[in-house]
């Protein structure tokens, strides 16, 4: 493993300005997405609405790197062009979500257990021979009647260090994500609980399993209140909890942290990782790692026409550079209503 160079890579994918573009949607999720705007899921469809973000060269300047999924590493566009290269060519680093989803965890009704260690150690090499520098793993955490249980939060703990180690062995930096799901009508505060316990243990198993933290990013959730919740925290709430408890948990050894969005508005997405730059002084660069409150926008402005590529890609770029401000603590509200 060369240390020096995954902590080369995961720097430049957490640098001031710029943020992840998580387009790693399973074939069932980006589903979803198209049946919202009546398009259907084909692997043409899904090349092209991939390839139209891609080729958005003034969304792509505040894009560090793409996570793509497994389909899309290996398409090419319409013109011949293999979207890797594309995305080198915006001068963003290509990435690759490894895990395959999630599973019932056997005795904790409710809970899940991400899969996919069994083949990793065969698959990253090819992904790192098709320009994949980064890879992404997500556990999932859902908080409700005594629920999470720390069966749960250990063996998914214990999976991401597992998938972080060997990724490093693969020279490709691991995206540690343990996302604490804001589904249910739990508080801000039995979020930041929950989180700061699943952070706590994440990062016991990667110590364990001698993962190196200057060669990885954290993916987390912030801490918010439940979507359901009757008690919803304000912008600075979220960010001086989301900021207490990363600095209670998180070594200043991790290069950068990059935040899932988790289904917050496009809008609240950007708000709070602005508002937390602006508290400053943080031991870690704090970016953006959105599928969700990057896409939303510009799949709505497509919806699956050619004469709407140009409009999406004004779109996607508007969002991306309004997150790329917030990166560095310099949004402010009315460039929304401006751009409006
Ligand atoms: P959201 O930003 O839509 O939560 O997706 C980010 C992601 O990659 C989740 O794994």
């Amino acid at each position: 493993m060369n240390l020096a160079e995954l902590n080369k890579v995961a720097l430049a994918m957490t640098a001031p300005g710029k943020g992840i573009l998580a387009a790693d949607e399973s074939t069932g999720t980006i589903k979803k997405r198209f049946d919202a705007i009546n398009v259907e899921c084909t692997e043409d469809n899904r090349r092209d609405y991939r390839e139209m973000l891609f080729r958005a060269a003034e969304g792509m300047r505040h894009i560090s790197g793409v996570i793509l999924y497994d389909e899309t590493i290996w398409q090419k566009a319409k013109d011949g062009t293999p979207l890797v290269e594309i995305i080198k060519k915006a001068g963003s680093i290509p990435g690759i979500k490894v895990d395959e989803g999630t599973k019932p965890l056997p005795n904790c009704p409710g809970e899940l257990i991400t899969a996919g260690l069994d083949k990793l150690p065969d698959r990253l090499p090819k992904y790192y021979e098709q320009g994949a520098r980064f890879a992404k793993w997500r556990a999932v955490i859902d908080i409700g009647a005594g629920i999470p249980s720390y069966a749960a939060i250990s063996t998914n703990a214990h999976a991401l260090a597992r998938y972080a180690a060997l990724c490093q062995a693969a020279q490709i930096v691991p995206i540690v994500e343990p996302e604490v799901l804001m589904d249910g009508d739990h508080d801000i505060d039995r979020c930041y609980e929950v989180t700061e316990f699943v952070l706590k243990e994440t990062f016991q198993q990667l110590y364990y399993q001698k993962v190196a933290l200057e060669g990885m990013v954290l993916k987390p959730n912030m801490a918010i209140s439940g979507k359901k919740s009757a008690k919803k925290a304000s912008v600075e709430e979220v960010a001086e909890k989301t900021v207490k408890m990363l600095k209670a948990c998180v070594p200043g050894a991790v290069p950068g942290i990059a935040f899932l969005s988790g289904g917050q508005s496009d809008e609240e997405a950007t708000a709070h990782l602005d508002a937390m730059n602006k508290i400053g002084n943080l031991p870690w660069s704090l970016t953006f790692s959105y599928g969700r409150a990057l896409q939303h926008a510009p799949q709505k402005a497509w919806s699956g026409k050619s004469e709407n590529v140009a409009a999406a890609q004004r779109v996607f770029a508007h969002r991306a550079a309004m997150n790329g401000l917030a990166s560095r603590g310099q949004w402010k509200q009315d460039l929304e209503k401006k751009a409006a």
